[in-house]
C-alpha cells in the first residue's frame, strides 16, 4: 500500500467499521493523527510505513496496514474456514481482523481435530511462498497412533514412492522419527489433504491425535496457549524459510 487514501476508506478496509461508522468515530475525536484528532474522515492521508505509530483509533495504535501475519495456536475442534458451520479459527481473532480487505487467510489448513501452529496472513505472496512445494518449507507434526509402529514406516515415508489412496502422484520423501512405540514426529514438505493421517492409514495404522509443532524453523512458542495468537515478527518470517 502506498500513495494517499481517504481515511474512512483505509480504516473501513482495515475492519474498523463501515465508512459511516469510521466517519462517526472521527467526528467524536476517536481517530488521532500525530496526537491531534482528525474529525473529517473524508480527508486523504499519505500512506507511510510509520503510520501505525502515528495514527490511533479509540486510543489504540493502528493495526499493520498490509502484510498482517499471525501465528495461532490452533485448538482442537475449530475449523480452518471462513464459512463452515461450527467454531472457526477466525472467531478466535479480533472482529476487525475478520473484516479486513484483503482478507486474512490461513496458510494451508489444519484439520478440525489437529492442534498446533497455524499461520494466517493477508499477504498473498507470503502465503504462496510458504505453501509452494517448490520451496520445501517443512511442516513438523507429532502423531499419536492407535497401534504400535511396525518399524518400516520411516523407510516407506522416506522413499518418495508412497501413493496415497485416490491420488496419482507419489508423496515427496518425508522424515519420520520414532518418539515412542505409539508416537512419531513426521516432517513433510507438502500439504496434501489429511496427509499425515493418510500416510499412517497407508501403513495400516490410525492417527488418534495430531499436533503441528513447527513450520520451517519457526516453533510454536511454549507460552502461546491453545486459542492464543501473536503477530509474526520479521525474525519469525525469516525462520519459516531458514
Ligand atoms: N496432516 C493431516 O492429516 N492433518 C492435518 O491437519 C495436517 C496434516
Amino acid at each position: 500500500m502506498s500513495g494517499s487514501v481517504r481515511l474512512d476508506r483505509l480504516l473501513a478496509n482495515m475492519g474498523y467499521g463501515s465508512r459511516n461508522e469510521v466517519q462517526q468515530l472521527a467526528r467524536i475525536g476517536a481517530v488521532m493523527l500525530d496526537g491531534a484528532p482528525v474529525r473529517d474522515a473524508s480527508q486523504k492521508i499519505a500512506i507511510t510505513a510509520d503510520l501505525p505509530t502515528r495514527l490511533t483509533v479509540q486510543g489504540e495504535a493502528l493495526d499493520p496496514l498490509a502484510g498482517l501475519a499471525l501465528m495461532l495456536h490452533k485448538p482442537l475442534g475449530v475449523t480452518c474456514s471462513h464459512k463452515e458451520a461450527g467454531p472457526l479459527v477466525y472467531n478466535l481473532l479480533p472482529d476487525r481482523w475478520r473484516r479486513r480487505e484483503p482478507a486474512l487467510s490461513t496458510v494451508g489448513r489444519l484439520d478440525k481435530e489437529t492442534s498446533g501452529l497455524l499461520l494466517l496472513t493477508d499477504d498473498g505472496a507470503l502465503l504462496h511462498r510458504i505453501i509452494s512445494p517448490k520451496l520445501h518449507v517443512t511442516k513438523h507434526y507429532v502423531a499419536t497412533l492407535a497401534r504400535p509402529l511396525k518399524g518400516d514406516e520411516a523407510a516407506l515415508f522416506a522413499a518418495g514412492t508412497l501413493m496415497l489412496e485416490g491420488e496419482t502422484k507419489p508423496l515427496a520423501p518425508a522424515v519420520m522419527e520414532t518418539l515412542s512405540p505409539t508416537s512419531a514426529r513426521v516432517i513433510v514438505t507438502e500439504g496434501r489433504y489429511h496427509q499425515v493421517r493418510r500416510m499412517f492409514a497407508a501403513t495400516g495404522n490410525h492417527v488418534d491425535a495430531l499436533h503441528r509443532e513447527r513450520i520451517g524453523a519457526l516453533t510454536l512458542p511454549a507460552d502461546l496457549a491453545a486459542g492464543e495468537y501473536r503477530q509474526l515478527s520479521p525474525a519469525d518470517i525469516a525462520a519459516i524459510f531458514a
